[in-house]
């Protein structure tokens, strides 16, 4: 089990590369079980999550080669090929590491005409459910069946046909399993309420890219017009929004100024809105976003929303700075219902922090110090690494493995830019 050291107090200066986007890759690499052609992906980020998709994919027997890394050692390229469909199960197995193999249930009905996905269960941040999912696949004509833990899908034998999927909800999972149905059901399909996050119009170009059609990329009413078959494509992957506000923040919090090239400011104008209103200057550029602060924090009032809003993916590592404000900040929590799970370990290194129910109110202290703390889900572990930047003595993050499944090397890329961090294994 591998841990991580912090030791803090260093300011940060220089740049660091961003990585392709986790929670693009996740839901691209299902687009391979579309077609019996070959769908190459450049810009993959080296992540466990990444690797973990890849033998799924290879479960239902879609061949994967992985080639090198491009600049600087970022940016692999893997073609994946799934000329057959031997296997149409998802094992709990795989599907309880990672809720994302749920991406590959889409794809399968839509493939092979039928699908058997272990149900995820639910995680840290909240249980989860995927009945959107399902809903989703019943709208195309699926025949939905749970049993033993598992969600068997079926489309009837000539295949799924267009409908109208309406989301109660908005839900970046079920939106993206509702695509990958639908660029090969038969005639329009219409899917409303749609989630509209970056990592779904890379989904819906990638798509494109492989010959689907659809309409109004990026609002959240699109329209699928079905196609019998796609080919296979070349994509690269969207740089990671998520990794790169984690950094911007690291800069806030540590003091200093970074450049996060490759970072896409098109696709995080809510976090630079919150970075900007914390009173940390940005510098949105072609090749990039810059980050420089002059050591004071401002408070701010910030609720996570779908996509334009505020990110429930950046709430743990902005609640970090924002420890460190002067003033009181207030975070809702609007998405998951347990995502404050990262407080009590602030908490314990001298962090102000009183959850009341989905609301977090943060009044700024003048100091953290450093202590053991433990990870429990990827942002959380993330910001306690934050943290630890800015405590006064070591700090110690237990259980890294969370980070290792969303940020790719990032004790290098940190330590690159001056802070003083290293990776321990404990055996
Ligand atoms: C994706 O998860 C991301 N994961 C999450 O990032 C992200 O936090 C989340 O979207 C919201 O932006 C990946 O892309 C791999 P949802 P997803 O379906 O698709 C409820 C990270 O840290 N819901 O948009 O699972 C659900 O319970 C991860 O990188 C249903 O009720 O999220 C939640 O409250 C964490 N029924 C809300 O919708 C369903 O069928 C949003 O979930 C599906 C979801």
């Amino acid at each position: 089990m591998d841990s991580i050291i912090v030791r803090g107090g260093n300011r940060l200066s220089g740049t660091i590369q961003i990585s392709g986007a986790k929670n693009a890759v996740l839901t691209l690499m299902p687009c391979a079980l579309l077609t019996d052609e070959a769908l190459t992906l450049e810009n993959l980020p080296r992540l466990a999550d990444v690797d973990g998709f890849m033998h799924l994919l290879n479960q239902h027997g879609a061949s994967t080669m992985l080639r090198g890394a491009g600049n600087g050692g970022y940016g692999r390229v893997m073609t994946i090929q799934a000329e057959k469909i031997t296997s149409t199960v998802a094992p709990y197995d795989f599907v309880r590491k990672m809720r994302a193999s749920v991406l590959v249930l889409g794809p399968l009905v839509a493939r092979a005409g039928e699908a058997k996905v272990s149900m995820p269960g639910g995680c840290a941040i909240g249980n989860r459910p995927v009945d959107l999912h399902l809903k989703a696949l019943e709208a195309l004509g699926a025949r939905i069946e749970l049993s033993s833990g598992y969600v068997e899908a079926y489309a009837p034998d000539g295949g799924l046909t267009g409908g109208t999927i309406s989301f109660p909800l908005v839900s970046v999972g079920a939106t993206e399993n509702a695509l990958m149905a639908a660029v090969l059901a038969k005639g329009e399909t219409i899917i409303e309420n749609a989630a509209r996050e970056p990592e779904i119009v890379d989904l819906c170009n990638c798509l494109v890219a492989m010959g689907a059609e659809i309409e109004d990329i990026g609002s959240d009413r699109l329209v699928v017009h079905g196609k019998d078959r796609l080919h296979g494509a070349t994509y690269r992957v969207m740089p990671d929004r998520i990794e790169a506000g984690s950094y911007a923040c690291a800069a806030a919090i540590a003091g200093g100024e970074l450049f996060l090239s490759g970072a896409r400011a098109d696709d995080m104008h809510p976090t630079i809105a919150g970075l900007r209103e914390a009173g940390i200057e940005i510098d949105e550029r072609d090749d990039g976003i810059g980050v420089a602060t002059n050591g004071a924090i401002r408070p701010v009032t910030i609720s996570t929303a779908p996509f334009p809003g505020f990110p429930t993916d950046m709430q743990a590592q902005f609640m970090s700075m924002l420890a460190l404000a002067e003033g009181t900040s207030v975070l809702t929590e609007t998405i998951f219902e347990n995502r404050y799970m990262h407080v009590p370990e602030l908490s314990r290194m001298g962090a102000d922090v009183e959850v009341r129910g989905r609301t977090a109110v943060v009044k700024g202290v003048k100091e953290l110090t450093g202590a053991n703390v433990m990870a429990t889900d990827l942002r959380a572990s993330m910001s306690l690494v934050l943290a630890g930047l800015a405590a006064k003595g070591e700090t110690k993050v237990l259980r890294v493995y969370h980070l290792d499944r969303g940020y790719e090397r990032l004790e290098e890329k940190l330590s690159a830019v001056g802070a003083d961090i290293e990776r321990v294994s404990e055996g």
